[in-house]
């Protein structure tokens, strides 16, 4: 079953909004990937482009959150790199072998289900004080 975007999920920062979009998208492509057989190169494709543009977005938002002196901004550091060793972990293991059911499962829970989650629990925190910075 794929992600989708929702209200819930706007933080009101466009650009945070944008990538975030892109990133549930990179993440079901992933999935659909996995799930219509589409075969080992486009798992690898699209598994390596999740892992690419999540270290991009991460970073993005960190610059904002230094820019802007977000006060929570080591804990939230700790969650992207922490992230960031899940999906990278992930993406061995898919290459090494192949979409399975528990990695296409973890995918899920791990990957889309934590985005879904930091986005409404800590994303949105982070644009509200930029936006009381502006
Ligand atoms: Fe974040
Ligand atoms: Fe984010």
């Amino acid at each position: 079953m794929a992600f989708t975007w929702t209200k819930e999920l706007e933080t009101g920062n466009i650009q945070i909004d944008t990538e975030h979009k892109q990133l549930i998208k990179a993440i079901n492509d992933l999935l659909e990937a996995c799930s219509s057989g589409k075969g080992r190169n486009e798992v690898i494709r699209t598994v390596d482009f999740l892992s690419q543009y999540t270290k991009t977005h991460f970073a993005h938002e960190q610059v904002l959150q230094q820019k802007f002196h977000y006060p929570d901004y080591v804990n939230h550091k700790k969650y992207h790199e922490d992230f960031i060793k899940v999906v990278d972990g992930i993406a061995i293991r898919l290459k090494a072998e192949g979409a399975t059911i528990q990695l296409v499962g973890e995918v899920n829970m791990q990957v889309g289900n934590w985005l879904i989650n930091h986005i409404k629990r800590e994303d949105v925190k982070v644009a509200k004080h930029i936006l009381s910075q502006k």
